[in-house]
């Protein structure tokens, strides 16, 4: 198992890719610290799935958006388990609007989740783990859209390519505290944020006809490679983006 005696913090881990990387940690033997905005069924249902692979799991009921939380949940995860040694940045959210129509309460919800929350969560840990005297590995849940454009998405976009700045900076800047940090790029994952996509077959086709492997990713898929990025077989990876996409990004074809 590659987590035993290691505790995990998953942001957004009530559902969708969040909740299969809760799992796939607790397979591999890691202490799961679930978290979400609500203690409610999801998040109920996510500690149930990682207990039933023997793990060890808690909720921590938090809105990272919100810098004076953070701390808190740092401190919650190491009195529940002793200690904290790897963080997952996973939650995230998305608002769809054309440019001329994105109001400031939209641009501050998504940048305050996918990128404020994300920053001063990493800060909380960091200076956890400076204190501590330990080693950490850091994983962000980013996007293909960190590189890629997504018109009617600009806020999201400008989030996920600030993430991948600030992943890039931190390794530079934590790699002497031997703390690694990488970020994952998914694709079109099946996951409740595209819900409206799914139902719609006449989206569903054109997207997959944009994807290598014509068809889209399952949460596990993804789970699977930030798992690998957060152990040890990843210890000479850092500051790198993994896409986990299907071949979305550099999908190109001629007639
Ligand atoms: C977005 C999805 C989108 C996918 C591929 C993801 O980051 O959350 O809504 O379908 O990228 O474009």
């Amino acid at each position: 198992m590659k987590f035993s005696g290691k505790t995990v913090l998953i942001t957004g881990s009530g559902r969708g890719i969040g909740r299969a990387i809760a799992v796939k940690f607790g397979q591999e033997g890691a202490n799961v610290v679930v978290n979400d905005l609500h203690d409610d069924d999801n998040a109920k249902e996510t500690v149930r799935q990682v207990e039933a692979t023997g793990a060890k799991a808690i909720f921590i009921p938090s809105d990272i958006s919100k810098v004076e939380n953070v701390a808190g949940m740092i401190a919650n995860a190491v009195e529940a388990f002793g200690q904290l040694n790897i963080l997952i940045n996973n939650a995230g959210v998305e608002i769809r609007a054309p440019f001329c129509e994105v109001t400031e309460q939209q641009y501050d919800i998504v940048m305050d989740v996918n990128l404020k929350g994300m920053f001063f969560l990493t800060q909380a840990f960091v200076k956890y783990l400076q204190q501590a005297n330990m080693p950490g590995v850091i994983v962000n849940n980013s996007s293909v859209h960190e590189e890629l454009p997504f018109p009617n998405f600009t806020v999201y976009c400008a989030s996920k390519g600030g993430m991948q700045m600030v992943m890039r900076n931190l390794a530079v800047e934590l790699g002497p505290l031997n703390i690694r940090i990488n970020n994952v790029a998914p694709g079109a994952i099946r996951t409740p944020i595209n819900a409206s996509l799914l139902s719609k077959p006449e989206l569903m086709v054109p997207l997959q006809n944009n994807i290598s492997l014509h068809r889209l990713g399952e949460p596990e898929d993804v789970a699977n490679v930030i798992a690998f990025l957060a152990s040890d077989e990843a210890k000479y990876v850092t500051g790198s983006t993994y896409y986990v996409d299907g071949g979305l990004a550099f999908h190109y074809t001629e007639q």
